[in-house]
């Protein structure tokens, strides 16, 4: 999963991305980030998404980090392997207490966490058809 996250495209080629692979017995402290974090509590493991900061296309970063982590969990969905996106940039507490808990200095920002684990079930990976809205799609124009 982490090798499809680096095929991702970057803006310029700035490849912004660095991971920290976190085991389940951490999970009970990462959940203190945040109210959102609760459902990390279920996960197996925990990448957390390290942006650096001071490249070519500061604008794109997070265009970038997100091309990584989509990669990463649409990997893991080919796997039957579930995952679950917490968002962290740009909210300074969540991001100040990742900094403190890793150890990362500037110019490194912990852009997101995604927990890893198994499904319950597999219609976690299977197109939900209520999703689809045609009236969404704009052809030629507007
Ligand atoms: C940028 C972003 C931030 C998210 N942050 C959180 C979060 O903090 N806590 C959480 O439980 N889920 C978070 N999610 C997951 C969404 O809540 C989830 O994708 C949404 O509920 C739809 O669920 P499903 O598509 O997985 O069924 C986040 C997703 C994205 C893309």
């Amino acid at each position: 999963m982490l090798y499809a996250a680096m095929q991702a495209p970057s803006a310029m080629r700035q490849i912004p991305w660095d991971f920290v692979v976190v085991e389940k017995t951490e999970i009970p402290t990462l959940i203190n980030c945040s109210h959102g974090a609760q459902s990390l509590k279920e996960c197996n493991k925990v990448v957390i998404f390290v942006m650096r900061n001071d490249l070519k296309c500061p604008e794109f970063l997070q265009q970038d980090m997100s091309c990584a982590i989509d990669n990463f969990m649409l990997e893991g969905a080919s796997r039957g392997i579930a995952t679950i996106w917490i968002g962290t940039y740009p909210h300074n507490e969540r991001v100040e207490f990742l900094k403190k808990y890793l150890k990362i200095d500037d110019p490194y920002i912990p852009f997101a966490m995604v927990g890893v684990g198994y499904p319950k079930d597999d219609k976690l990976f299977k197109f939900d058809d209520t999703r689809f809205d045609d009236k969404r799609i704009h052809i030629g124009k507007w």
